[in-house]
């Protein structure tokens, strides 16, 4: 089963309008003659959509570098001007995530774009994450944690995640029979743990498990969090 919260139909318009808040913010806080590192997922979405609005109406000098194949076509649409990690680094990149924690911790991958969009992410100079209310906690975890595994790999890795304590499961597709298959053509495997005491050392001991070639766990790569919450749009900052 897809790992992604389920919640009540009557709240997703709530969430939804959470979402375009934040990432309307964000798009707010870019500068003229950026690289801009775009996340995947829904509340990136809204921020792409604004920054291609601010571009048009501004005549911005900015260039994006998209996380996935999602953000890459979205932002092609909104004439956003594409470069890559081999002509540019990212000044600001910005990004969603499934959970985050006081230390600004988090939980990434819930569309299955979380290798790139960690190298897009680490990349750049800034990291800015958007969120609604619903994505913080205070210890990550209930959220399983997605591997971007090499398919030849999926039996030996789940061995190993076994092994370190976490419950494996392969994220199955839907409108498509068998597996999900990433952007960089790999499996996703989500794994439940009890608890993540130390997301750094977790993240490490996943990604040392041969046939990983990245996990969810982003550890002390964010620099600022913005969660939009009922109260207006909350900004915590790395310390
Ligand atoms: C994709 C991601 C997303 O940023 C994360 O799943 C949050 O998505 P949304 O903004 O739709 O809640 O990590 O791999």
């Amino acid at each position: 089963m897809h790992p992604k919260k389920e919640i009540a139909w009557e709240a997703v318009q709530l969430v939804d309008e959470a979402k375009r808040q934040v990432a309307n913010e964000a798009a707010m806080m870019v500068n003229d003659g950026q690289i801009l590192g775009l996340g995947t997922g829904s509340t990136s979405h809204y921020f792409i959509q604004k920054l291609g609005n601010r571009i048009m109406e501004e005549e911005l000098d900015i260039m994006g570098i998209p996380t996935s194949y999602q953000s890459f076509f979205l932002a092609r649409d909104c004439k956003i001007p594409i470069t890559t990690l081999d002509e540019h680094l990212p000044d600001l990149a910005v990004d969603g995530a499934d959970e985050v924690d006081p230390q600004l911790n988090l939980i990434k991958g819930g569309g299955a774009a979380h290798t790139l969009e960690k190298i897009v992410d680490s990349a750049a100079d800034k990291f800015l994450v958007i969120v609604d209310e619903s994505k913080k906690v205070e210890k990550l975890g209930d959220f399983p944690v997605p591997l971007e595994v090499i398919p030849s790999a999926y039996r030996p890795v789940t061995e190993q995640v076994k092994a370190a304590g976490g419950v494996p499961s392969l994220r199955m597709a839907q409108m498509k029979d068998g597996p999900v298959i990433t952007d960089n053509n790999n499996f996703v495997v989500d794994v439940q743990f009890k608890e993540i005491p130390n997301p750094k050392e977790l993240e490490i001991e996943l990604n040392s498990i041969p046939g990983v070639v990245e996990n969810g766990v982003f550890a002390g790569i964010a620099d600022q969090v913005l969660i939009a919450t009922s109260n207006g749009v909350e900004s915590i900052k790395k310390p």
